[in-house]
């Protein structure tokens, strides 16, 4: 008997291995990637941890802010407009007008890429993907590791390299910023962009995660009653 129960218990653990195993694959590979260090060793990149937080208003201005400026004019993020930006950012829409309307001049309009793809690609060599969903398809902690990856390279177009991404087209557009910061800052600043990349992919995560909580407190409590009324019904029929 006990023998059984071991085996079944070995079976659930197995199969919520596989699970864990299966989400992550899901996020973005084993672990951000492969490199091979000084030493002609093949290494495995350990992701970073992206700081996501929908509460925290001032960290998806910061990100809103940084996006607008150092990535629309490349990539759009065809699914955010900017009316909404304001709405759930919490943004006076004049100041939205002012500061982050860099591709349009409509508030109702969806992130444009100020330069069309089709000719950036025949600069860089690949089109930059519009960056709505990108947390979505690559995983939060994906993105934020990519982005904290650039390293110098005097052998790439634009002297720069990704250890995530290898022979990444993207020139390391942050490269000032990171000159002027300290390290722990700019994790900071790179940490809010994401925070607002993941906002963009999914604005109402933060309510569903919130929604899901009391709906499962709320089944929980239903169980009392519903355990109480079962005995009830059963006590006379037994
Ligand atoms: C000068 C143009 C340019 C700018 C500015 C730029 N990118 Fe890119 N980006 C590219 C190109 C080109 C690619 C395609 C890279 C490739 O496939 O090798 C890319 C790829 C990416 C990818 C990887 C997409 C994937 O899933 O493979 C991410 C994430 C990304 N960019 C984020 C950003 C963010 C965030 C910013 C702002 C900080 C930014 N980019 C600014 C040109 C740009």
């Amino acid at each position: 008997m006990s023998t059984l129960i071991k085996s079944l218990a070995g079976l659930g653990l197995g199969a919520a291995l596989t699970l864990t195993a299966g989400t992550a694959f899901a996020a973005g590979g084993h672990g951000c990637g492969t490199f091979t260090n000084a030493e002609g060793v093949e290494e495995h990149l350990a992701c970073s941890t992206a700081p996501i937080d929908f509460t925290n208003k001032g960290s998806l201005q910061n990100g809103a802010k940084t996006f607008m400026n150092y990535c629309a004019g490349c990539h759009s993020a065809k699914y955010v407009r900017h009316s909404r930006i304001a709405k759930d950012l919490e943004i006076p829409p004049e100041l939205v007008e002012k500061y982050l309307m860099v591709t349009t001049d409509q508030i109702g309009d969806h992130i444009t890429a100020e330069i069309d793809p089709d000719i950036q690609a025949s600069w860089f060599g690949a089109a930059p993907p519009d960056l709505s969903l990108e947390t979505r398809l690559r995983g939060d902690d994906w993105v934020y590791t990519y982005l904290l990856s650039f390293y110098e390279d005097p052998s790439r177009p634009w002297g720069a390299n990704n250890l995530v991404l290898a022979n990444a087209a993207m020139p390391h557009v942050l490269h000032n910023m990171q000159e002027e910061l300290s390290q722990e800052e700019f994790e900071s600043e790179v940490g809010d962009l994401v925070n607002f990349m993941a906002w963009m992919g999914e604005p109402a995560r933060h309510d569903r995660q919130v929604i899901g909580f009391f709906v499962i407190l709320f089944l929980l409590v239903l169980l009392i009653p519903v355990y109480l009324l079962n005995k009830e019904f059963w006590k006379d029929v037994k």
